[in-house]
């Protein structure tokens, strides 16, 4: 579970974004940008964009930018010629990036390929707002382990998580009763499974509140998103799957609530806009201002919500499931999840493919206990091969 420690209010920070160029990582740098004498920047990273990350430096001067792939090396040392920004390349050199000074990291590469740098920052006691949820889920208890062990902070920065950060009561946890994830129910909230049999990509990743990357906005049409944060959230708070609720709200106005054992709920709302929960994170414990649009509950008048259905978004049990089996299940989960929702965004495999590669990766790999990280690496690599299998074998 986090703990919440001491901030350092005010005073200048020093900062790197892992997945700068990303949905989250673009965000960040735009409210990092907007005070850069208190946010001076030691590193940037991204995959392989490389015309985005070199404008990133050439605006916010870091002393470093990582590229993941090695054969975009070539061209961002070229685009970074005289900025006097160094370059590198590779996904050692990414998770190098991590071991630099700095006081703060964005944590907002997408998957598990985020695991390494996470960790390397979490081990040198950084103070790390975390986006890159499916860090988490493959490796929850070792990586919670290390976040003790090494007196780093997590800050959460998926908007329910960060809600519930701020209204959860971290000094009396026999008070709380249970979490209540909100979910927007994605762009299928409303369609039934022979529409989503056909659904295109275009369809899928077209959320109705939030704009974000290309494998989260399926992870919400799946509801898969829903199923990972309530791992996530099992791990940051330290809160069994059987206390932790999901509730549908389209709006995305109420970002999560914790109910009490008094029968208080407390919750946290805003407008649909990640620069406030990644804002909450930067300035931490001080809150710093960003130009999202201030939350009128006149205007929005009608709140509603509603219970999610199991029977159309299978993905939510799936998750239960894995998190309440245990060891490497939602290493698994989360690694044949990954396989299957890039399969669809090539256009290889339908959008139900996506639950049944999973399902099939999941009844089919051992659940082994996850001793190290060593072992985390392995269980990830063979529910991507066994996935790999199943949607060459579903391949259209
Ligand atoms: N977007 C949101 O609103 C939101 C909200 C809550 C939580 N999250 C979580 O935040 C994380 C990032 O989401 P996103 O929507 O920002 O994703 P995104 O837009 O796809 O961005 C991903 C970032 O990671 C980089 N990246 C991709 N693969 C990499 C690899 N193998 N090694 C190193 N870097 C790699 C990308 O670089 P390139 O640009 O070069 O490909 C990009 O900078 C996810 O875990 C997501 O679940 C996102």
């Amino acid at each position: 579970m986090v703990v919440k420690a001491e901030g350092a209010g005010g005073a200048p920070r020093r900062v790197t974004i892992f997945g700068s160029t990303g949905s989250v990582g673009t965000q960040t740098v735009d409210l990092v940008a907007r005070d850069p004498e208190r946010f001076p920047v030691e590193a940037l990273t991204a995959n392989r964009n490389v015309a985005l990350l070199a404008e990133q430096a050439r605006q916010l001067r870091p002393k470093l930018a990582v590229v993941a792939d090695p054969a975009a090396y070539a061209d961002l040392k070229e685009a970074l010629a005289g900025t006097g920004v160094e370059a590198a390349a590779g996904p050692q050199a990414v998770a190098e990036a991590a071991e630099r000074p700095s006081d703060w990291v964005m944590a907002a590469i997408v998957g598990a390929a985020g695991l390494e740098p996470t960790l390397a920052a979490v081990r040198r006691g950084a103070c790390v707002a975390f986006a890159n949820k499916e860090v988490l889920v493959c490796a929850g208890a070792l990586m919670m382990e290390e976040v003790r062990r090494h007196g780093a902070n997590l800050l959460p920065v998926d908007s329910e998580h960060s809600a519930i950060y701020q209204v959860f009561d971290f000094d009396r946890l026999e008070s709380v009763q249970r979490l209540i994830l909100t979910a927007s129910g994605g762009p299928f909230r409303t369609r039934d499974r022979a529409f989503m049999a056909a659904a295109t990509r275009e369809q899928a990743v077209a959320h109705p509140t939030w704009d974000m990357g290309a494998k989260i906005s399926i992870d919400s049409a799946t509801m898969m998103n829903k199923g990972l944060e309530i791992i996530e959230a099992h791990f940051l708070f330290g809160v069994p799957e059987e206390k932790i609720d999901v509730l549908v709200h389209p709006q995305s106005v109420v970002h999560s609530l914790v109910e009490y054992v008094d029968g208080s709920v407390l919750a946290q709302l805003g407008t649909p806009d990640m620069r406030t929960p990644i804002a909450y994170a930067l300035g931490w414990p001080a809150r710093i201002s960003t130009p999202a649009e201030r939350l009128d509950l006149v205007k929005a008048a009608t709140l509603t919500f509603e219970a999610p259905d199991p029977e159309r978004f299978p993905a939510l049990r799936l998750a239960r499931a894995a998190l309440q089996s245990g060891g490497g299940a939602p290493t698994i989960l989360s690694a044949a999840n990954e396989v299957a929702v890039q399969a669809f965004l090539d256009r290889r495999i339908g959008f139900l493919d996506i639950e049944r590669i999973v399902e099939g990766v999941l009844g089919t790999l051992p659940h082994r206990p996850l001793r190290d990280l060593g072992a985390v690496r392995d269980t990830d690599a063979e529910a991507r091969r066994v996935a790999a299998d199943r949607v060459a074998a579903l391949a259209r």
